[in-house]
């Protein structure tokens, strides 16, 4: 078993494990309540789940971005008054990020703060979601605007969990691990380059190496800067577009696919403002390219696009802000940009 730690808000540990039963076992040895929120389409595999003397409850909520609901959560609510959970008590989340998202805020909602595990699911959830504390429900105005921080006691990375996604959310998870990549950590591209989704599927180790890898930059991020006044940003690159496709398309886009697109822009956009050189941008392209994950989107969106990415969180008022990188490892940030410079990188990116 590997353990990262991550200090933000209170220290606590990532544990790739063997067997997330176990560790989760491990860790409510002195719970008398532990509440299960799940995803709909895991119920069947977490059925009779015996945590020793805790006493367990289970709910499932659907799955993806549309369980992530003030309907939802009014639900929770009372059944987690129904059932008297205290303060002692426990909120364990298992599924992708959109049911950690929804665990940890129904845990920094119940009597302003319960402690919760999350048991990530899917790449994108190992190696983003699931770390970090940012705990959030949807508003129609938008994903994630009502939120709070709450960094979680524990995340339990099961690598097993993953032989359940389809390439095609296995691939948009990998979007996460490449923007990993080119914000920190040159050998992850290294282990990506070249790369087909079915071979390093295929090869435990590699996988084994990418998460934890990917969750090292991460935990490394959100222990400096928890509430991102700035550093955390970095793990934005390729979001600012990307969030604005996502919106666009209705939610039926990947995240993870919306931050590739995102991505492309950023290497045309970095290219002909001179940030980084052709290598570097024909890179970005390749690497993603190989992983299946896509590198263009509808030209004719462009103008709701610009909209979506005027109110996008890590906007300053009403100039648009992106994170750069100068080099592999090393960003930086790019403030109201010319409006003709971006609209000439989405032409590349939807040409
Ligand atoms: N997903 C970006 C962050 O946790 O800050």
């Amino acid at each position: 078993m590997n353990e990262i730690k991550v200090s933000a808000e209170h220290g606590y540990t990532v544990e790739l494990s063997e067997s997330w039963m176990r560790s989760l076992t491990e860790s409510v040895k002195d719970r008398t309540r532990v509440a299960i929120i799940l995803s709909e389409s895991l119920s069947s595999r977490v059925q009779g789940l015996d945590l020793g003397s805790a006493e367990v409850f289970t709910f499932a909520i659907p799955d993806g971005e549309a369980g992530k609901s003030s309907g939802t959560l009014l639900k929770i609510w009372d059944w987690l008054g129904a059932a008297g959970f205290t303060r002692s008590d426990l909120i364990v989340g298992i599924g992708g990020g959109a049911v950690t998202d929804f665990a940890g805020f129904a845990a920094a909602s119940w009597l302003r703060g319960l402690d919760w595990i999350a048991i990530p699911t899917t790449v994108a959830g190992a190696v983003d979601a699931a770390v970090g504390g940012k705990t959030a429900i949807n508003s129609d105005y938008g994903k994630n605007l009502i939120g709070a921080f709450h960094s979680p006691i524990k995340v339990i990375i099961d690598l097993q969990w993953f032989t359940t996604l389809t390439d095609r959310d296995f691939s948009a998870g990998l979007a996460e691990v490449v923007k990993c990549g080119f914000i920190a950590d040159g050998k992850i591209l290294d282990l990506l380059r070249g790369k087909k989704v079915s071979e390093i599927r295929n090869d435990q180790a590699r996988v084994k190496e990418l998460v934890e890898r990917s969750v090292r930059v991460k935990g490394e991020v959100v222990s400096q800067d928890f509430k991102e006044s700035f550093a955390r940003e970095a793990l934005n690159y390729g979001h600012t577009l990307g969030h604005a496709v996502e919106l666009d398309s209705g939610y039926s886009l990947r995240h993870g696919e919306c931050v590739a697109i995102g991505m492309a822009f950023m290497a045309y956009l970095q290219l002909d403002l001179g940030l980084i050189s052709a290598d570097l941008a024909a890179d970005h392209l390749q690497i993603l390219q190989d992983l299946d994950l896509p590198v263009s989107y509808k030209r004719e969106s462009w103008p709701k696009l610009l909209a979506h990415m005027a109110v996008d969180k890590k906007s300053r008022g009403s100039s648009l802000r992106f994170v750069t990188i100068s080099e592999i490892g090393k960003t930086d940030r790019l403030e109201s940009p010319d409006l003709e410079a971006l609209y000439a990188a989405y032409e590349k990116v939807s040409s």
